[in-house]
């Protein structure tokens, strides 16, 4: 049995097929799929880690998608937008801690005043810091003219999955209208990369109704879309939102923990040297999770630095970590004992070489 993974291992090329083999292959062969994947990290990242504090600076959100805890309908959720300082002196804690870099990540909003406060913010973080400071934004759906502006501005990543990159998988996690078009979500990811950000993307794994073949295509648009950074983690049902009514069933968390392991180092395997996020839902799950999935092919991490305070407002599922207050010993707050090998580096944004070869080639 084993000789069908690790025959599959060494090519140098995969197909769809071999993709849900990766993906399929049993108990046994995953620690074979897992250390394969460690090794491109290795051979193409050097085992670095970069971090990313994560400023989490509004939860006011205009969707409603039916998995997420802040959706616009969850009227049990305390609104809140950070004020101008409360995001710079977090911005400034990075700076301080040398985190090399930060992800300013909000609930969907479109009007001007919010359009007008990130790209003030992302101006004044370049000008207090001397532009030393990586800028990642989150802000999921905008115009061109909005994602421009905030280019311009200094920032020069973004973050946003296309959730489940098939159609029908789509429509089946958001509400029928205007608002949670699958086309207009995929013209958004176009136009971020068009741009000039560095692009990231994911999905969640687990979801109600998805199958091995749609994790299997979400690969596979993953590299056809040739995108320089990924997200991904568990879905985790949150009890205020129609996919969650009915109850976290923990007996499948864990295997969605599990094929998200899968899917990180299939994606490694296959993209080689973007970067990967180890996510907090993936720290959810398990207290380990975020080192696990280190193990198996991610390379980022993104500390939390929202105000306290607002912590329990940011609840998109439940059971998210809100009380893990970065300290200056441990700035990751990883356990590396755990993954020995593993650099932390600090003071650097943290790009892959993947978005320059892109580019160059462009
Ligand atoms: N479980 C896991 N991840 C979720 N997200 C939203 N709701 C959930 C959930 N219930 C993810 C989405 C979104 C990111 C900010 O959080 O992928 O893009
Ligand atoms: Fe809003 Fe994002 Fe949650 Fe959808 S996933 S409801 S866009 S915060």
């Amino acid at each position: 049995m084993t000789s069908g993974i690790a025959n599959i291992l060494e090519k140098r090329d995969h197909d769809r097929s071999d993709i849900l083999a990766m993906l399929q292959c049993s108990e046994e062969e995953a620690p074979l799929l897992f250390r394969k994947a460690a090794s491109v990290t290795d051979r193409y990242l050097g085992n670095n880690v970069y971090l990313r504090g994560l400023i989490e600076y509004s939860n006011m959100c205009g969707k409603n998608c039916l998995y997420c805890g802040v959706r616009r309908d969850n009227h049990t959720v305390a609104r809140y937008t950070l004020s101008k300082d409360e995001v710079l002196e977090a911005a400034m804690t990075a700076y301080r801690l040398n985190l090399g870099s930060i992800a300013i990540q909000s609930g969907e909003n479109t009007s001007t005043a919010f359009i007008d406060n990130v790209e003030e913010l992302v101006r004044e973080i370049v000008s207090l810091t001397g532009g030393r400071l990586g800028i990642t934004l989150s802000q999921g759906e905008q115009s061109r003219e909005t994602y421009h502006r905030w280019f311009e501005a200094g920032a020069h990543r973004y973050l946003f999955r296309i959730e489940a990159s098939s159609e029908a998988l789509y429509r089946k996690i958001h509400p029928d209208d205007q608002m949670h078009r699958y086309h207009r979500r995929l013209e958004c990811l176009k136009i971020i990369q068009e741009e000039g950000y560095q692009t990231g993307t994911g999905v969640m794994v687990g979801l109600p109704y998805q199958t091995m073949s749609h994790l299997a295509d979400d690969v596979i648009f993953m590299r056809d879309f040739n995108i320089d950074m990924c997200g991904m983690g568990p879905f985790i049902e949150h009890s205020a939102t129609p996919l969650g009514s009915r109850g976290t069933d923990n007996l499948f968390l864990r295997e969605r923990f599990n094929m998200t392991l899968r899917m990180i180092a299939v994606v490694r395997i296959i993209m080689k040297d973007i970067n990967i996020v180890a996510s907090t839902a993936m720290q959810t799950v398990d207290r380990a999770g975020r080192e696990k999935a280190i193990a198996c092919g991610a390379n980022v991490v993104m500390p939390n630095l929202s105000p306290a305070k607002y912590r329990e407002g940011y609840l998109i599922y439940e059971g998210k970590p809100g009380y893990r207050e970065i300290n200056g010993e441990n700035i990751s707050g990883l356990d590396l004992g755990m993954i020995p090998g593993t650099t932390v580096c600090l003071g650097v944004w943290g790009d892959t070489p993947h978005y320059s070869n892109r580019v160059a080639k462009a």
